[in-house]
């Protein structure tokens, strides 16, 4: 991961909740990255913990934009930026990366979001409408006081708000909001994951085919809180084979966790099983994969683990580290 400091220029309530932060160089020169509609960035924030969060805006402003929900259980991630970031502070932000990309093409784009969800797909709205691309933009949130960027959406006669539905409701309205799919549409999807996981469905059902379907795995987990727990028994061995270390993992301890007590960091970065970032080589060992990273043919070939989630199913584990 490559790392830049930046400076707080710009801190804005979006919605309740929703804090807007706007990135700068520290200089105030150009940004020394670009990135396209999709993209996120990881900050680095207090106690070593790094959070992703999607950008909302173009690469031609010349600053990053981000709106951070802050999430009821947080435990240091978005609660640290809500109540701890001040304009003028630096903070570490990774250079951009997309794994939620807007296909080129002039094909027609429709944009479904829910709640935080919002975040990835106002950048894909954004860019549409800057290519005169045809998009319609569905934005499902809980209340109108909820509901980020509504002075730019609102009364947009390509984009339809819809507040307080129940997810009985939302489910009710996808037929209608899929059907009809023009040839060449894209579909895009975020929020949270029954939401994206009752889009998929409808679409599939009105006709969509797989991959003119897009989801974007990340923004749930992305600002959960929660880390993920691996082991639930403390019999696995974990031995770091270059390192000449090994640990015992404790039980509801990740990998990653129990490398550290003996000095080996592995970097990571989701922390969920999605970026790829602490993908490690296995010597030998029995793979419980709980990732939503690697193929089919990786997994099988049982040679890489990601450890930030990923766990061993045998006694003892041997990675390449
Ligand atoms: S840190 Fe992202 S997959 Fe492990």
């Amino acid at each position: 991961m490559n790392w830049v400091e930046m400076k707080v220029r710009g801190l804005r309530e979006e919605a309740e909740g929703i804090l807007g932060v706007e990135l700068c160089a520290v200089k105030g020169d150009a940004l020394p990255f670009s990135w396209t509609p999709g993209a996120h960035v990881d900050l680095q924030l207090a106690g070593g913990l790094v959070r992703q969060y999607s950008l909302t805006n173009l690469a031609d402003e010349g600053c990053i934009r981000l709106a951070i929900k802050r999430e009821p259980r947080s435990r240091g991630g978005s609660q640290w930026l809500h109540e701890q970031l001040r304009l003028g502070a630096r903070i570490q932000v990774g250079v951009p990366r997309n794994l939620f990309a807007l296909q080129p093409g002039t094909g027609p784009v429709v944009l479904m979001a829910a709640g935080i969800g919002v975040t990835p797909l106002l950048a894909m709205y954004r860019a549409c409408r800057a290519q005169q691309r045809p998009v319609q933009f569905y934005y499902f949130s809980r209340s109108l006081a909820h509901s980020a960027f509504l002075a730019e959406l609102h009364a947009q006669p390509d984009v339809s708000l819809f507040s307080g539905l129940s997810s009985a409701d939302i489910a009710a309205q996808l037929p209608q909001l899929l059907a009809n799919r023009q040839p060449g549409s894209q579909l895009y999807s975020c929020g949270p994951q029954g939401f994206m996981a009752c889009v998929a469905e409808q679409a599939t059902a009105a006709g969509w085919p797989s991959t003119a379907q897009h989801r974007e795995h990340f923004n749930a987990p992305l600002q959960a809180p929660e880390l993920p727990t691996t082991h639930q028994v403390p019999t696995v061995q974990l031995v770091l084979a270059k390192s000449a270390k090994q640990v015992l993992v404790n039980a509801g301890e990740t990998l990653v966790a129990a490398a550290a007590r003996v000095g080996v960091t592995i970097a990571t970065s989701c922390g969920m099983g999605m970026c790829g970032a602490c993908m490690c080589p296995v010597l030998s060992g029995e793979i419980d994969h709980r990732d939503q990273y690697l193929s089919d043919a990786e997994r099988q070939s049982g040679r890489w683990i990601l450890p930030c989630v990923s766990a061993c199913s045998g006694e003892e584990l041997v990675l390449d580290l």
